[in-house]
């Protein structure tokens, strides 16, 4: 126990610097006293700096085929027990219109790396998906920097790519064949392409310290993201991982609070793992420092493969039902939902 006035003193000192030093940010991680007190902070912050509205972005999980093994990952290519789809550039582009019709003005395209998609097909769908006057996420791995730079100049606007953790050891044990390095050079390339740079991690790898989370906050803050992402680590039983326990629900949430305090004005969504632990956990989330929310406009039986892990929530539910189900939800809290395309309004901190 570090005491409430310690934990006082740190939150006081991360909300109005944006700045902590490690140790500080473990000794808010490890105590869960002063839970609710970095809760309200992230909630005051994040009111500050980008407002009462919740930006949503349509999700597409487009392919769920990857070349990629990644050992806590239901896509990964040795999981004989998912059946594959793609869909084709067309179906993709009318998701993207329906998309479009429930007022996202802003589509997440995902997918495993999937190379059947090559250059010449991204780029075509790029192009359609911008006739519609939206912008554009892509969330589709680690890619050389030339490919980066056509996508960026067909039009898309945004690049998700989580560090997953920013333990190189433990990243390239749960990632065999793949580099942190690698992935960190993807991550450069996409911030000096001119993306808005989402990244993140998994909250309660097996092996993961707390001292770790506490790198990847300062990790996000020092590339200067965009977008954080977080999400609770869910055992997949078709995985390597499959015994291992979850990461929590709070914890998850605590690291997006902290790092809201620590990248004030930064796009935060409250993801769709930390709902599938926890029935109001995007509201909560909502309540702890986001502003984003990605509801799914996958359709059909798409959704139930693309299973990234077990609990996995709207995996029934239709495009339509998801957007009354969050809208309604976004409202109950007194929040609204945002008109725009949602790019991040860099402020100076104060
Ligand atoms: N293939 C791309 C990539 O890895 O960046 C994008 C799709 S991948 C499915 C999107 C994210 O899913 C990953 O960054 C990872 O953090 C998350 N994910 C994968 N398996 C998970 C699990 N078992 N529990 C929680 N999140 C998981
Ligand atoms: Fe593939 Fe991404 Fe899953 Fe890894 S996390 S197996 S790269 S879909
Ligand atoms: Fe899909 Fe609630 S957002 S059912």
């Amino acid at each position: 126990m570090s005491g409430i006035k310690t934990i006082n003193d740190i939150i006081s000192r991360a909300e109005h610097t944006h700045c902590l030093e490690k140790e500080n940010i473990i000794t808010l991680l490890s105590d869960e006293e002063g839970d609710e007190l970095v809760f309200a902070a992230a909630d005051r912050v994040g009111k500050k700096y980008v407002g009462n509205e919740v930006h949503l972005r349509g999700l597409i999980e487009f392919s769920n085929i990857c070349k990629q093994n990644c050992l806590y990952c239901g896509l990964r290519r040795d999981n004989r027990n998912v059946k594959r789809y793609r869909l084709d550039p067309e179906a993709i582009i009318a998701s993207a219109g329906q998309a479009n019709s429930y007022g996202y003005r802003t589509v997440v395209l995902q997918s495993g790396e999937d190379d059947s998609f090559d250059l010449d097909t991204m780029v075509y769908i790029i192009h359609k998906i911008k006739e519609l006057d939206m912008a554009i996420t892509l969330s589709i791995g680690e890619k050389p920097r030339e490919v980066y730079q056509k996508y960026r100049e067909a039009g898309a606007d945004r690049y998700l790519l989580r560090i997953e953790t920013t333990d190189r050891e433990l990243y390239e044990r749960l990632d065999p064949g793949m580099s942190w390095d690698n992935r960190a050079r993807c991550l450069c390339d996409l911030k000096e392409l001119g993306f808005e740079l989402g990244t993140g991690c998994l909250i309660g790898l097996p092996g993961q310290t707390i001292a770790s989370l506490a790198d990847d906050i300062l990790f996000f803050k020092k590339m200067d993201a965009d977008m954080i992402g977080v999400g609770p680590f869910i055992a997949n039983k078709e995985t390597p991982l499959g015994k291992e326990p979850n990461g929590t629900f709070e914890l998850s949430t605590k690291v997006m609070a902290i790092t809201r305090l620590l990248l004030p004005d930064i796009n935060i969504p409250a993801t769709t793992a930390m709902e599938s632990l926890n029935p109001d956990g995007r509201v909560l989330a909502l309540q702890r420092g986001a502003n984003v929310v990605m509801p799914n406009v996958t359709e059909g039986e798409y959704r139930q493969l693309y299973q990234l892990y077990p609990g996995k929530i709207c995996i029934n539910d239709t495009p339509a039902h998801c957007h009354s189900c969050i809208t309604g939800k976004i409202h109950s809290i007194g929040r609204t939902v945002s008109q725009g395309y949602g790019y991040r309004q860099k402020q100076a901190v104060s």
